[in-house]
């Protein structure tokens, strides 16, 4: 039951909706009153309560600070019928994108009818929840009314629905719920998929046919005409890599500019599948080559398809944890760049998806939060990223300094440690990695370049290339000794408001010799892409000879999956002995380190994954290779 206040402001809304439609009497386009909005927020059947405990952070809480909207296509029976839906969409999600009620089949039904009902009950739901709304979609080829395809309008008679229909619609919301859309995907999907290597040309559509490829002119145009505030999208799908598809839609939108057409930014739909996912490099390709000509960005359809096609089937562990990677990789692609703002998934619930019965969503179908929901939360709170287990020699002192200018720290180095790697022994290894931790933001057109010396030597320069905490290595070498490392921005920008800045962080200087020479572990775990995983009380051994009785960092490269709030524990054994142990807490491929004695001689060293759960979402465990290098002394 809606309390008084809430109730008298959605009448307010339903009122002004119906004044507007009197104000449509002079275009003799009878107006379709949104008679059944009141009735949005009635339960109609009594559902068990949704899952996530009422502390936990929402992902739309998280997201805000960082300027980034989260949000989902929503449908509007669910939304009336079931409360879990209502519950789950208003507390996780800041902007929603109507999921068909403004295609013209639904909202353009007849040449003279329009029918806003179904698409202004999302919009009130919208405004009630705080949320903002993306309008979709203006010109597309799929779900047009019968009327507009099949009847042989003439190009002048064709331009003249598309402005019509773009007045009618943008302009209704713009009126009835001002402010409210603050995107719309003007068009969607016009470029065609195609094979070669030139960028793929346009789709053939009853636009292009009957108008001519100038069609996306005129849409944009017409947006613009009724809604001057609206960002305008091109949207489109499989251009969220590099390839021939977004080089025809960046073609498009780069011509139509030059014709000082309105086009703001492109929509990157990411329909994709967990296991031909775009790379985390191709991700930051597709849209900086976007951003780059000084357009926004947007994921706007995120769905994750593992490829589940029995109804009642269950997500294997291996599905659910690759799957929760993607969705990370996407997240991270979009918080990597400064004009993506706005992450929106094509549904957030199993239940209700348009690619049932495969489980593409970020809650399962009893609206329990999947991994995948814990991997956007966990990127979300903790931004820096792990990087655990590495060998700090000496790390440096919080020293933020932006604005131009350096630091630098003294660090002593010890080279006599030997580093050991497959009966290949080091000794008096003088390769180090500095590690340093820094952020930046980008100004006139660069970012922050930072030079890394050591003892005036320069050892490397980085281009920091993203607003996130972020590790950068430059590899030197060094006698024993104290050597003192500096790290110095070197073009610093300002004007007005565009001001370049480099922050850094820790300092961290570990040994690098044996990296070359690392080698694959063999395992009893089944093979995923790119590595093997480890399930319950999965392990792998391998027969190492140590030279002598030390120290040694036991190098891992995993990457885990966390359940219930606990991530997986890797334990290494030497001849059935337990030695040490790491908590795998990081959803990306990393190295960590185990630091544990090791006795000289020929041993067998193994790594169990033991803290396995039987819960549905599963803890997972990935161990890729194994290496053992002798620590450096502190
Ligand atoms: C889909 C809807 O999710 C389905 O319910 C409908 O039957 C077909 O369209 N790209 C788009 C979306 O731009 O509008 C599509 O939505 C999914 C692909």
């Amino acid at each position: 039951m809606l309390r008084r206040s809430a109730r008298a402001a959605l009448t307010a809304v339903v009122a002004s909706v119906a004044a507007l439609a009197l104000s449509f009497g002079g275009l003799a386009v009878p107006f379709v009153a949104p008679a059944t909005a009141t009735d949005l927020p009635c339960a109609t059947t009594p559902t068990p309560k949704a899952v996530l405990p009422a502390t936990s952070p929402s992902l739309r809480d998280l997201a805000a600070p960082r300027g980034l909207r989260i949000g989902s296509a929503l449908a509007p029976n669910p939304l009336r019928t079931e409360a879990r839906y209502r519950e789950t969409a208003a507390r996780e999600l800041s902007i929603l994108t109507p999921e068909n009620q403004l295609k013209w089949a639904t909202v353009h039904p007849q040449r003279d009818v329009y029918d806003f009902c179904a698409a202004d009950q999302l919009a009130s739901f919208a405004a009630k929840t705080g949320m903002t709304m993306r309008g979709h979609t203006l010109a597309w080829h799929n779900q047009n009314p019968a009327w507009l395809t099949d009847t042989a309008f003439s190009r002048t008679e064709m331009l003249q629905i598309l402005h019509d229909h773009i007045a009618a619609v943008v302009g209704h919301y713009r009126t009835a719920f001002p402010g409210l859309v603050t995107q719309w995907d003007v068009v969607n999907e016009a470029v065609t998929d195609c094979g070669g290597t030139a960028p793929c040309p346009l789709r053939s559509t009853v636009w292009s046919q009957r108008i001519g490829p100038d069609y996306l002119d005129y849409a944009f145009r017409y947006a613009r005409e009724a809604d001057p505030a609206a960002k305008l999208y091109y949207n489109d799908y499989a251009i969220e890599r590099p390839g021939r598809k977004l080089n025809g839609v960046l073609a498009q939108v780069d011509a139509m500019r030059a014709r000082g057409v309105p086009v703001d930014g492109v929509g990157l739909q990411f329909h994709i599948g967990a296991y031909s996912a775009p790379s985390a490099a191709d991700i930051a390709a597709a849209m900086t080559a976007v951003t780059s000509r000084g357009l926004d960005v947007a994921v706007t359809e995120l769905d994750v398809a593992v490829g589940i096609t029995g109804a009642n089937a269950t997500a294997s562990q291996n599905q659910l944890g690759t799957q929760a990677a993607v969705y990370r990789r996407v997240l991270d692609g979009c918080l990597a760049n400064a004009r993506c703002t706005t992450f929106v998934v094509w549904g957030f619930t199993d239940a209700q998806t348009w690619l049932s019965p495969d489980q593409p969503c970020l809650f399962d179908k009893g609206y329990a939060p999947k991994v995948a929901y814990d991997a956007l939360r966990d990127r979300l709170l903790d931004g820096t990223g792990e990087r655990a287990g590495e060998v700090v020699v000496r790390q440096a002192e919080d020293s933020g300094h932006s604005g131009g200018g350096s630091v630098s720290n003294g660090w002593s180095l010890n080279t006599t440690g030997a580093a050991v790697y497959d009966d290949v022994a080091l000794a008096g290894s003088t390769a180090y990695l500095a590690s340093v931790l820094l952020r930046g933001t980008l100004a006139g057109g660069a970012w922050p370049l930072v030079e890394v010396r050591v003892d005036n030597v320069l050892a490397g320069t980085i281009e920091v290339n993203s607003m996130e905490w972020a590790p950068y290595d430059v590899p030197f070498s060094a006698p024993a000794g104290v050597h003192r490392v500096t790290v110095t921005f070197t073009n610093d920008y300002y004007n007005g408001d565009e001001d370049r800045n480099a922050v850094v962080d820790a300092v961290t200087v570990t040994t690098a010799a044996i990296e070359a020479e690392a080698m694959h572990v063999r395992t009893t775990g089944a093979p995923v892409p790119g590595g093997w995983a480890l399930y319950a009380n999965g392990n792998v051994a391998n027969a190492w000879s140590i030279p002598a009785t030390a120290q040694y960092a036991v190098r891992v490269v995993a990457r885990g999956t966390p359940s219930n709030g606990t991530w997986p524990v890797l334990e290494a054994t030497m001849d059935g002995v337990l030695v040490g142990r790491v908590n795998v807490k990081t959803w990306d491929w990393s190295t960590l380190t185990l630091t544990v004695p090791l006795t000289a001689g020929p041993h067998l060293l193994a790594f169990a994954f033991t803290n396995d759960t039987a819960t549905p979402q599963d803890r997972n465990l990935f161990l890729d290779k194994v290496t053992i290098v002798a620590t450096p002394a502190a």
